[in-house]
């Protein structure tokens, strides 16, 4: 039972970041005696409803992660009451959270006890080319009964996640998704409480079915297929116990198809440190917080309702494009249960997090790439400067070079631009410094990002990720040489 000091809780909060780090605030109680440390505890049980368990270490070495995964069918309650057929690795959803230090390898011994081919892709992970998981490019298909070893060191901090990349949209949306947080430990110090919210849906029907690959059919592929269950961390409505005042670290995840999310913060405040690959340059305070499909977000939520109240966290319509928003309304998806428990004094957020230099875009490479969609009748063909993946000419980019994407969106839906295997610098000055993977290009805009192809030379895929558009063709290849 921590020791928890009732009253009078004092903090000295000292701002400012000398070189090389992040300072955070120092703490004093007057009541407090001995163990005084555990003062800023979160309530017990705090993220109890939503715990995610870890996959057993078969390496007892600090610096190895050795893992199972086995892809397979299972029967969970995923609605109260009712029995549904998903898709897991090793049973859970979302599967296992593979919690690791920066610079730690990870092995994973998988098998396929699926029905059909898989693979799995590391999102955002900085793997060698043949560990990519690109089905018919880094790797041939895992058929069913079959294994794959994969393994490769983790060398950035960030919040990242893995999903097969065959047949992504169906599979995905069959449940097969997990979380990765590779922790620096001095940012892990930094933020403290620290939690995964991994966001997905599923087309659940009432009798507890999912609903068919193809359902909605060409439109299905057009809208996006969006589930009518939403889940976090592969729950229904869990309840998340807070304490006024207390800040948590969210580590948000968009596992989904095509769900949109914008998040206000539920009675409290969000300030944004980051997202795809960790610490962004600096800290902001947001009113909503947005996350697209295969994006990640990474928030301090300090919540401030009165203890003993319960608030909502809600889904709301965004308009991404057609019909996106018309006849929707708010959905919860999770509630923030305010301990009965006095408050703390809010600790601020440190201004500046992390260095990163701007990429150096003199002399770069320039490349144009146009969302397009052509809809013809029942047919729905994507693509990118209007040809669709399998028929598309590889871009080309060699080793040392610098290029500058234009992406512009000619199409009547928004979509999120995935990069395999490099961070990228989205070139706005309205937007914090930050590397990333995964950029929303809103319907009517154009973005531009930076990239350096450093290291590292293979094929790699660049798509939209609304998994339905990749798989109707909104994906090119680039081969790094
Ligand atoms: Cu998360 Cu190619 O995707
Ligand atoms: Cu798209």
């Amino acid at each position: 039972m921590p020791l928890r000091v009732a009253l009078s809780v004092v903090l000295i909060v000292c701002l400012g970041v000398p070189a090389g780090g992040v300072v955070v605030g120092a703490v004093e109680s007057r009541e407090a005696g001995e163990g005084s440390a555990e003062v800023l505890a979160q309530p017990d049980g705090w993220d109890e409803a939503l715990a995610l368990p870890e996959p057993e270490d078969l390496d007892p070495a600090p610096d190895v992660i050795e893992i199972r995964l086995e892809a397979r069918a299972v029967d969970l309650e995923i609605t109260p009451g009712v029995m549904t057929t998903v898709w897991t690795y090793n049973g859970l959803l979302p599967g296992p959270f593979i919690r690791a230090t920066v610079g730690d390898t990870l092995i994973v011994h998988f098998t396929n006890a699926l029905p059909e081919p898989t693979t799995i892709h590391w999102h955002g992970v900085r793997v060698p080319n043949d560990m990519d998981g690109a089905p018919g490019m880094t790797q041939t298909p895992i058929e069913p009964g079959a294994s794959f070893r994969y393994e490769f060191v983790l060398r950035d901090a960030g919040t990242y996640w893995y999903h097969p990349h065959h047949s992504s949209s169906d599979q995905v949306g069959r449940g097969l998704y997990g979380p990765i947080v590779v922790e620096d430990p001095a940012d892990a110090a930094a933020f403290g409480d620290d939690l995964v919210l991994m966001l997905s849906d599923l087309s659940i029907d009432t009798d507890g079915q999912l609903a068919a690959k193809d359902n909605g059919g060409a439109f299905g592929s057009l809208f996006g297929r969006e589930g009518k269950v939403l889940l976090v961390n592969g729950r229904v409505r869990p309840r998340l116990k807070a304490r006024a005042g207390q800040a948590q670290r969210w580590r948000i995840i968009n596992a989904t198809r095509a769900r949109y999310y914008s998040l206000l913060p539920p009675g409290g405040s969000f300030v944004r440190i980051g997202g795809d690959n960790g610490l962004a340059a600096r800290s902001e305070k947001v009113t909503r917080a947005t996350v697209v499909p295969g994006e990640r977000l990474d928030v301090i939520f300090t919540p401030l309702s009165a203890p003993g109240s319960v608030t909502p966290l809600r889904w709301r319509p965004v308009d991404r494009g057609w019909g996106t928003v018309f006849g929707r309304s708010a959905e919860t998806i999770m509630e923030i249960e305010t301990a009965n428990e006095p408050p703390v004094v809010a600790r601020a957020v440190p201004d500046r997090l992390r260095d990163i230099q701007p990429i150096d875009i003199s002399g770069a490479v320039r490349h144009t790439l146009d969302l397009t969609i052509r809809s013809e009748g029942s047919v729905v063909e994507m693509g990118i400067n209007g040809v669709p993946s399998w028929a598309a000419a590889p871009l080309h980019a060699r080793i040392g070079e610098t290029h500058v994407w234009t992406i512009t969106n000619r199409s009547a839906f928004a979509h999120p631009f995935h990069l395999h295997g490099y961070f990228f610098q989205v070139l706005d000055e309205q937007r914090v410094l930050e590397w990333k993977d995964t950029v929303d290009v809103p319907v009517d805009s154009s973005i531009r990002i930076a990239i350096a192809f450093d290291e590292r030379p293979g094929a790699w895929m660049y798509h939209c990720h609304i998994l339905d558009h990749a798989d109707a063709g909104m994906m090119g290849h680039l081969h790094v040489e």
